[in-house]
């Protein structure tokens, strides 16, 4: 049987995080993972370029039972920190919105520099190997036969695109050896309406907008939102879909900053023959304004729109109520929310607490950022504590 220091279940951001860093550190180290290739999510992130961080980490822009969990790691190698081995790598970017760092080529070179750094830090990569058994100590059964360490990281994401090999593996691992898991749901997802709200929606598939969108309870997104076939996506809803919960109610400004009373008393100066959505698409895209002068004010000419009227329509737009009814699941989500509850892991090393030898990091901890790098941070700053330990 082969032994090792470490064996690190999952080639994806956190994985070859620690990886590296206990490789660098004169480690044995061996990364198995399902997939043919490494680093898949990380491939397709951020729309190909790869959101791989976020200079504004903080403890408000992560979900979980304990949001300032994370705070140990992400001060310990931070969004700088990251930074800089992309620049010593010569990858170049640039920062989108928000503080979102994107690559301003492809993903692939995050992928690369990762593997390149494994392969310096002579970590075994073990691809298309599929894991059985775990037991104690610990010992695997796997596709190429046993393998044992007395180390185990456990960084096999969450549940998001079943389609690209993602598996509740990390979660019912952590539960066999008697770790709480918190309920996990899809975030960052968009959402889905009844048929009369979808019926509403359909015709301005295509349209986007910024918004201010806002879950009860939840912070305020200040993003882009789109009407899609299926509901509402953009960045403004997939945010405010962590912090949804089913029977819930999402408010979105469609106008924020724009005084309505202005803009409609300017238009019935400039033309008070013109209807409402003529009037509003000065201030949104064309067809969402035909779209709500429509339902709003039909047929009406903005000049026979009472005070009260406009007010109501003011009113209207910057505070639109909608309650979806779902969300389009794990076949979309980008994360998982929920997962190995927080409290039975050290937050400086990632080790579970009751089962010395035991890590977790990434997605599939308790630890839920925001859209926007944070996490794929998370993934750098829990993978790189966790190879500090190893
Ligand atoms: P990750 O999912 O990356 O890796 C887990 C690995 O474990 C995979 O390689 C998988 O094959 C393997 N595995 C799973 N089950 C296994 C099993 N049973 N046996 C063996 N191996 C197994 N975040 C961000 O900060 N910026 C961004 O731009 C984006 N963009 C983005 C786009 C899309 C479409 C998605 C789906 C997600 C994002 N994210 C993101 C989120 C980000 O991708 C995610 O948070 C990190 O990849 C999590 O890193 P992990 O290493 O924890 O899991």
């Amino acid at each position: 049987m082969k032994t090792y220091d470490a064996i690190i279940l999952g080639a994806g951001a956190a994985g070859m995080m620690a990886a590296i860093e206990a490789g660098r550190r004169g480690r044995r180290v061996l990364v198995i993972d399902h997939a043919k290739s490494a680093g898949e999510k990380i491939r397709i992130s951020g729309g190909g370029r790869c959101n791989f961080t976020n200079m504004t980490v903080s403890a408000e822009r992560f979900l979980g039972q304990n949001p300032r969990f994370a705070l140990s790691a992400l001060k310990r190698f931070g969004p700088w920190d990251f930074i800089s081995r992309v620049d010593a790598a010569g990858i170049t970017w640039h920062e989108k919105a928000l503080g979102q760092l994107f690559c301003d080529g492809k993903a692939t070179q995050i992928v690369e520099l990762l593997l390149r750094d494994m392969a310096e830090a002579r970590v075994e990569l073990w691809l298309d190997c599929a894991i059985g058994e775990v037991r104690e100590g610990f010992t695997l059964a796997t596709a190429r036969g046993d393998v044992t360490a007395p180390r185990l990281v456990v960084a096999t994401g969450g549940k998001s695109i079943p389609k690209m090999g993602a598996t509740s593996f990390g979660y019912k691992l952590a539960e066999a050896f008697g770790l709480p898991v918190t309920e996990t749901r899809p975030a960052l997802v968009p959402l889905t309406f009844a048929t009369q709200e979808l019926e509403w929606m359909a015709p301005l598939s295509g349209v986007s907008l910024p918004v201010v969108a806002r879950a009860e309870g939840g912070p305020a997104f200040p993003e882009a939102l789109l009407f899609t076939h299926r509901g509402l996506s953009g960045p403004a809803v997939l945010q405010v879909s962590s912090y949804w919960r089913e029977g819930q109610g999402v408010k979105v400004d469609l106008l924020p900053g724009v005084d309505v009373a202005a803009v409609l008393r300017a238009a019935r100066g400039a033309n008070g023959r013109q209807g409402l959505g003529a009037a509003l698409a000065g201030v949104m895209p064309e067809r969402l304004a035909r779209h709500l002068g429509g339902g709003l004010a039909p047929e009406a000419a903005i000049s026979t729109l009472s005070n009260a009227a406009v007010e109501r329509i003011s009113a209207a737009l910057h505070g639109w109520q909608m309650t979806p009814v779902g969300s389009e699941g794990y076949r979309t989500a980008e994360v998982t929310l929920g997962g190995v509850d927080t409290a039975a892991l050290d937050a400086r090393t990632m080790e579970a607490k009751g089962v010395p030898g035991l890590y977790f990091v990434g997605e599939v901890v308790d630890v839920t950022g925001w859209l926007g790098g944070y996490n794929f941070q998370w993934a750098w700053s829990s993978g790189w504590a966790a190879g500090q330990a190893l």
